[in-house]
């Protein structure tokens, strides 16, 4: 399932204390030496302080799909910036092993989760929407879809951590057993 955690009820006081600044979250991210926990992450992300000025590096729309803009990536984790036009939307996907969470920094994020049953295959689940400053995030086997309303208006920007960094994701489809690899496009990431 996604997974909204509070990070206060997970880390001590002292780590949720103080707002983060991206440079110094890159410099954290650079310094890990095994993947942290999601609830970590969470914290992270809950806590940045992060303008549009420092993410304009990383904010370039295309058509067709969403544009996914590396910042950095090391063995244990990955940080980008996806931008989204109304109607982009991921394949309903997992993360095949990593764990990672979303900040929304513009625009209405719709996110939707799924279950799977072998005999059964991929059931809807729930939907949710999230606006600027909000964190989402998914365990090991959650299976959603992430997209920019094709009613919204106007563009997405979002700030996505993953630990380890994203390989081959599993795809899958409402109604099938069937599943299916899927590569994230890096291209100018
Ligand atoms: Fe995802």
């Amino acid at each position: 399932m996604s997974t909204h955690i509070d990070p206060a009820t997970n880390l001590p006081h002292a780590e949720n204390a103080s707002p983060l600044s991206f440079r110094k979250l890159i410099e954290i991210l650079e310094s890990q030496q095994a993947p942290p926990p999601l609830e970590q992450i969470y914290s992270w992300l809950e806590n940045l302080n992060v303008s549009s000025a420092e993410l304009q590096p990383y904010i370039r729309f295309k058509d067709g799909n969403y544009w996914r803009h590396r910042v950095c990536r090391n063995d244990q984790i990955e940080m980008l910036v996806l931008c989204w036009r109304p109607g982009h939307r991921t394949p309903i996907h997992d993360h095949n092993g990593s764990h990672g969470a979303v900040l929304v920094h513009d625009g209405i994020l719709w996110e939707t989760t799924f279950a799977f049953d072998p005999q059964e295959g991929l059931c809807y689940k729930a939907a949710r929407q999230y606006s600027a400053g909000e964190v989402t995030g998914a365990q090991v086997p959650d299976i959603h879809q992430l997209g920019n309303p094709d009613v919204s208006g106007h563009g997405l920007i979002t700030l996505h951590i993953y630990a380890p960094p994203l390989g081959v994701l599993k795809t899958y489809k409402v109604g099938s057993p069937e599943i299916d690899l899927y590569i994230p496009d890096d291209t100018e990431a």
